[in-house]
C-alpha cells in the first residue's frame, strides 16, 4: 500500500466551503499522480475540531468520489496547531517504487514548509486599528511568524528618551544611532523586543514611548536601518508582518496586503480600555487628540508615511470585532494562496 497525503484549509466553516476545499484538494491528488479510481483502496480525512458544519467524507462523495470507502474523524486540538485544516490520507494499490507527490494547499502549505515558498503578509494601518491583534492571531492560526515592527520603533523612542535625545531633532537622533542596538528575539512564537540586551517588551507600550517613537521614525538614518531589518527577517521566513510601511515600502511585493483602519474615535477607545486595563492613568480626551497627532504625523512625514499601498485591500474594522476581522482577512488570503 503507498499513501498519498494531501491538507488544505478553510477560511469560514461553511458546507460550501468545505465542500470546494475537498473537491480541489481530491482534484490536485488525482492530476499530480494520475490516478485512476482502480487505484484507490481509501480515503481517510481529519479535521480540526473547529470545523463542524459539513462532513469532508460526504463532500468527498458529493464530488464524484464515492467508488472506495471513505472515512473521517476529528483531531484532537492542539496548541499552536494549524486552524480549519482538513488532512487527507490517501491509501492506495500503486506500486511502491512509484513516486507519489504530496499535495498541500492554501494554508496547509505551511504545513511542509519544503512544497510552499515564503509567505509574507504586510498588514499596515494607524495606531489602534486592531492589526497588531490581527496579525497575532494569523500568525498563530498559519503557523508562521509574527513581526511588530512598530515594537522596534518604540524601542529607538525608548532609547532617545532614556539617553535625553529628543527624538525630533535629526542631527541628535543620527548622533544616537551607531549606539542603536535593537533586536527582536522569539520565545514560544512571541516576539520580544531588547534594546543594549535588554527586553522592553514591555516598558515600550508606555504612553510616552508611543510619541517618541511616532517621532523617531520620522528620520530616513532609523528607517533605514529597520527596513533593512525587517526586509532581513521576511527573507528567511514566512512572517506577518504589521506596520505603516509595509505594503509600500519594506515589501511591496508581497503577496498579501491589507490596510486595516478604524475610525479614530474607535482606536481611542480600544487602547483607552487598554491602557486602563493596565494600571495606567489616561484622559481619553487627551488619548484621542494623541491618536489623531500620530495619525498626522505618521502619515505626512516624508520618508515611508503611512500609507495604504495601492494593491493593498482596506479592512474597516470600526464595527467589527477582532473575530470577524481575523476571517475577513483570512477570506481574501485563502481566495489568492
Ligand atoms: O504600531 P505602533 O503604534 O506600535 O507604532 C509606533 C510608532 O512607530 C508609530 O507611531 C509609527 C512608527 N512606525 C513606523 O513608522 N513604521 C512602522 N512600520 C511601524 C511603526
Amino acid at each position: 500500500m503507498v499513501v498519498i497525503r494531501g491538507a488544505t484549509t478553510i477560511g469560514v466553516d461553511t458546507p460550501e466551503e468545505i465542500k470546494t476545499a475537498v473537491g480541489e484538494l481530491l482534484r490536485e491528488v488525482f492530476d499530480k499522480n494520475a490516478l485512476t479510481k482502480e487505484d484507490v483502496s481509501a480515503f481517510v480525512f481529519s479535521l480540526t475540531d473547529d470545523i463542524h458544519s459539513f462532513h469532508p467524507a460526504k463532500a468527498a462523495r458529493e464530488c464524484g468520489y464515492d467508488f472506495a470507502p471513505l472515512f473521517a474523524c476529528i483531531e484532537p486540538n492542539i496548541e499552536g496547531g494549524l486552524k480549519k485544516c482538513i488532512r487527507l490520507m490517501l491509501l492506495t494499490e500503486l506500486s511502491r517504487e512509484k513516486v507519489v507527490k504530496h499535495v498541500y494547499q492554501k494554508g496547509a502549505k505551511n504545513l511542509r514548509k519544503d512544497l510552499s515558498g515564503i509567505m509574507n503578509i504586510a498588514l499596515d494601518g494607524p495606531a489602534g486599528s486592531g492589526k497588531s491583534t490581527v496579525a497575532k492571531i494569523l500568525a498563530k492560526d498559519y503557523n508562521i511568524l509574527h513581526l511588530d515592527t512598530g515594537a522596534m520603533y518604540r524601542a529607538c523612542g525608548l532609547k532617545a528618551l532614556r539617553e535625553g535625545v529628543d527624538p525630533q531633532d535629526t542631527a541628535a537622533v543620527e548622533k544616537l544611532l551607531p549606539k542603536l542596538n535593537v533586536k527582536v528575539e522569539y520565545i514560544d512564537g512571541k516576539q520580544h523586543t531588547i534594546l543594549d540586551g535588554e527586553d522592553v517588551s514591555t516598558a515600550i507600550r508606555q504612553n510616552e514611548v508611543s510619541m517618541a517613537a511616532s517621532h523617531i521614525s520620522a528620520h530616513r538614518a532609523v528607517r533605514e536601518k529597520l527596513v533593512e531589518m525587517q526586509r532581513e527577517i521576511a527573507s528567511e521566513m514566512s512572517c506577518i508582518l504589521d506596520g505603516r510601511d509595509i505594503g509600500s515600502v519594506v515589501l511591496p511585493n508581497a503577496k498579501f496586503k491589507f490596510y486595516v483602519t478604524a475610525d479614530s474615535k474607535v482606536r481611542a477607545e480600544r487602547r483607552y480600555k487598554e491602557l486602563i486595563e493596565r494600571g495606567e492613568t489616561v484622559d481619553f480626551n487627551e488619548l484621542h487628540a494623541e491618536i489623531v497627532k500620530r495619525d498626522e504625523q505618521d502619515s505626512t512625514r516624508e520618508f515611508s508615511p503611512l500609507c495604504k499601498a495601492a494593491d493593498a485591500i482596506e479592512i474597516d474594522t470600526s464595527n467589527l470585532g477582532i473575530e470577524e476581522s481575523v476571517a475577513l482577512v483570512k477570506s481574501f488570503i485563502q481566495e489568492k494562496i
